[in-house]
C-alpha cells in the first residue's frame, strides 16, 4: 500500500502508480468534494493544495507525490467550512450549480496565502478557473470580502462599464 498525507492524515491507497491523484482522493479516500471536469488540467474543478500550491489534480500520477507532501483538498481547508472564503462565499451566495467551486476556493486560497489583498489583477492572473455558469464576478467579490477589501472595488474596470451602461 502506498501512503499519502490528506488533509493532515496519513492514508493508504493501492491504486496504480500512474492514476491521477483525483481519482486516488475521489475513489479510494472518499473525498468527493474535488470534481471531475475536463481531465486535461483546463477547468480547475480537480483543484487541491500540494504543500501549499494550487494543483490541478486530474493530471497528477499520485506517484508523483510524496508521502510527507501535505495534500489539501476542499475537505481539509476547514473543519466547520469556517475559512475566510467559505465564508464569503456562503454571505455573498457566490455557487449556481456548485460544480466548479470547490476547484474555486481552492485556487482562492492559495491565492489569498500569497497576496492576502490581491488586486482585480492579481485574482484575474491567479483565477484561470472555469465556471460554466458564469458565476466569475461573485467569486471576485467573495475574494475581495474574504480578503477584508471593500466589496465595491471587486469588480473590474469592465464589469463596473458594463453595470454602467445597464443602469443609464
Ligand atoms: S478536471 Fe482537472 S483541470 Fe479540469
Ligand atoms: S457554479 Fe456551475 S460551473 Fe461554476
Amino acid at each position: 500500500m502506498a501512503k499519502l498525507n490528506v488533509n493532515g492524515a496519513v492514508r493508504e491507497h493501492d491504486a496504480e502508480p500512474d492514476t491521477p491523484l483525483l481519482w486516488v482522493l475521489r475513489e479510494q479516500l472518499g473525498l468527493t468534494g474535488s470534481k471531475y471536469g475536463c481531465g486535461v488540467a483546463q477547468c480547475g474543478a480537480c483543484t487541491v493544495h500540494i504543500d501549499g500550491t494550487p494543483v490541478r489534480s486530474c493530471v497528477m500520477p499520485v506517484s508523483a507525490v510524496q508521502p510527507a507532501s501535505k495534500v489539501v483538498t476542499i475537505e481539509g481547508l476547514s473543519r466547520d467550512g469556517s475559512h475566510p472564503l467559505q465564508k464569503a462565499w456562503l454571505a455573498l451566495d457566490v455557487p449556481q450549480c456548485g460544480y466548479c467551486q470547490s476547484g474555486m476556493i481552492m485556487a482562492a486560497a492559495a491565492l489569498l496565502k500569497a497576496k492576502p489583498r490581491p488586486s482585480d489583477a492579481d485574482i484575474d492572473e491567479a483565477m484561470t478557473n472555469i465556471c460554466r455558469c458564469g458565476t466569475y464576478n461573485r467569486v471576485r467579490a467573495a475574494i475581495k470580502q474574504a480578503a477584508g477589501m471593500p466589496a465595491a472595488r471587486s469588480a473590474s474596470a469592465h464589469e463596473v462599464i458594463h453595470i454602467e451602461r445597464r443602469t443609464t
